[in-house]
């Protein structure tokens, strides 16, 4: 309601995009108070959809689903979003739905080959983008949300890593009081600069928890455990629970079930983990309790695990988000909750984190389980991390490694016939994924150099037992997921 937003003074609105269509019966649309309300808005794909529809104009599916890289042409019309741009610019399309007809007092200002509407404005500051301008793949986007903020919404930047440190340390201190908390490490960037931010908070009364589930790639528990205990200052404890999370995975095949069990098994080692920190300062000079779990979770894993009317649909449970136990006996901290994963980043290099671990490839929480699609066994653990050690080697040695935002194998649930020396074999094959992105909430497949993918595939199938297809997976997101799983 208009009474719910008022008192937070908005200076614009921004409609998001989403799953639905507009003529489905159950569609969510803006309250009229909106139209009413003068402020500027911007509608993002199904936020214009919605804006054309409520305001007369007429939505209707397009001749084809349309995505990936389209030229956007701007009309003859000069509109502020657009200052400072080329008049063609390169723009990311995904979208089923488009409009036919504008409503009244609206202008078409820019147009594709696919989409004669793929900008439309009027007078009064209402505006929509039929593109996805909040994605890496429309480069300029960032520059139009800049346009529609300060030139259309008159508002001033002033986010920065170091206000949001100052910020989160006085707040951390505040919902702690004299707790403990328990940090869940995964030696990923997330959690390392989470668990650093609330070191400087609440310094002593943090103790980290690196767990090894058992779906670690090759000697990463080893790697991790050098790395922090060398160079950072926080309590580390270290838990091997590959047995309890194994047993737990066994007879496990569908995606989603994976990481419920997965999630609900960290918890419980965390639990453990915190009891223990519990009994250890109730012999020490001021026994505390252990009040709050602090995650590294972002805004990706938010938006793509937590499904309610109106934005996207359940995608997967990230297991820092929507595969945790509705009954936990810990208050959660998550100071990146509202974060992508490039702030972050910027946000521990002024924490002064090496940058070792600031240029470190997200690794998820469920580990190599949502790597391997089906039931998850030691064995076919031990392949997959052979084959993932030598693409690594490789991806180091040519140099991918920073310019990739993941690169990594998966181990398909197939065997395929092959012939080796004068064998016939049949055995597995894997897939290998190698993606850049921004944000991990889209991605494009990595254009890798045909020598070096003839070499990766030839080591991989010659040194690694059980393999003997390399296949590569050229699929962006959308319309696929990073992961497999
Ligand atoms: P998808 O597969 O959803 O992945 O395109 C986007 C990014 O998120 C990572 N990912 C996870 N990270 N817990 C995590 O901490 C999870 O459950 C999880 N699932 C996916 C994935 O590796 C990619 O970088």
């Amino acid at each position: 309601s208009w009474e719910h937003v008022a008192h937070l003074n908005p200076r614009g609105v921004i409609l998001s995009g989403g799953p639905a269509s507009v003529y489905e019966p159950d569609a969510p649309m803006a309250p009229a108070w909106l139209y009413e309300s003068g402020l500027p808005i911007l509608g993002i794909c199904y936020g214009l959809q919605v804006l054309a529809h409520q305001l007369g104009g007429k939505v209707v599916p397009g001749n084809m689903r349309e995505y990936g890289h389209a030229a956007l042409h701007q009309n003859d019309e000069e509109t502020p979003l657009l200052a400072d741009l080329p008049s063609s610019i390169t723009v990311w399309m995904s979208h089923g739905d488009q409009v036919q007809e504008l409503p009244p007092g609206f202008r078409s200002l820019a147009h594709t080959d696919n989409s004669p509407i793929a900008i439309l404005g009027n007078d009064q500051g209402v505006l929509g983008l039929q593109f996805h301008p909040e994605v890496v793949h429309t480069p300029d986007g960032k520059k139009i949300i800049e346009n529609f903020l300060y030139r259309i919404c008159s508002c001033e930047g002033r986010w920065t890593p170091s206000n949001f440190i100052a910020e989160s340390v006085a707040r951390i201190r505040q919902q702690v009081g004299a707790g403990q908390v328990i940090c869940a490490l995964s030696g990923g960037v997330d959690s390392a600069v989470t668990a650093a931010l609330v070191h400087r908070a609440v310094g002593d009364q943090l103790t980290c928890i690196f767990v090894d589930n058992g779906l670690l790639r090759t000697d990463e528990a080893r790697n991790v455990l050098a790395l922090f205990r060398e160079k950072f200052e926080f309590r580390l404890k270290f838990s091997d629970s590959t047995e309890r999370f194994l047993q737990a995975l066994a007879g496990v095949t569908d995606p989603e079930k994976k990481r419920k069990v997965i999630g609900r098994v960290f918890i419980e080692v965390f639990e453990m983990v915190a009891e223990e920190a519990e009994r250890e300062s109730a012999g020490g000079p001021c026994p505390t309790p252990v009040t709050h779990l602090s995650q590294g979770t972002l805004y990706p894993d938010v938006i793509e695990s937590v499904s309610f009317r109106g934005p996207s649909a359940t995608i997967k449970s990230h297991h820092n988000v929507g595969g945790l136990p509705e009954h936990m006996g810990l208050k959660l901290l998550e100071p990146f909750r509202e974060l992508f994963k490039d702030e972050v980043r910027e946000i521990g290099a002024e924490l002064g984190l090496p940058r070792e671990v600031l240029t470190r490839q997200p690794f998820p929480g469920p580990g190599l389980a949502i790597r391997i699609p089906g039931e998850i066994t030691r064995e076919k653990l031990a392949v997959l991390r052979a084959a993932d050690a030598v693409l690594l080697e490789e991806v180091r040695s040519a140099g991918l490694y920073e310019e990739a935002w993941q690169t990594f194998c998966v181990l398909l649930p197939v065997r395929t016939v092959g012939v080796m020396g004068d064998d016939r074999t049949y055995e597995s094959a894997v897939a290998i994924r190698a993606v850049t992105s921004l944000d991990g909430m889209t991605a494009d497949w990595m254009r890798l150099p045909a020598e070096w993918l003839a070499r990766v595939s030839n080591r991989i199938i010659n040194e690694v037992r059980g393999i003997n297809r390399v296949v590569l997976d050229i699929t962006s997101k959308p319309p696929g997921t990073i992961e497999w799983e």
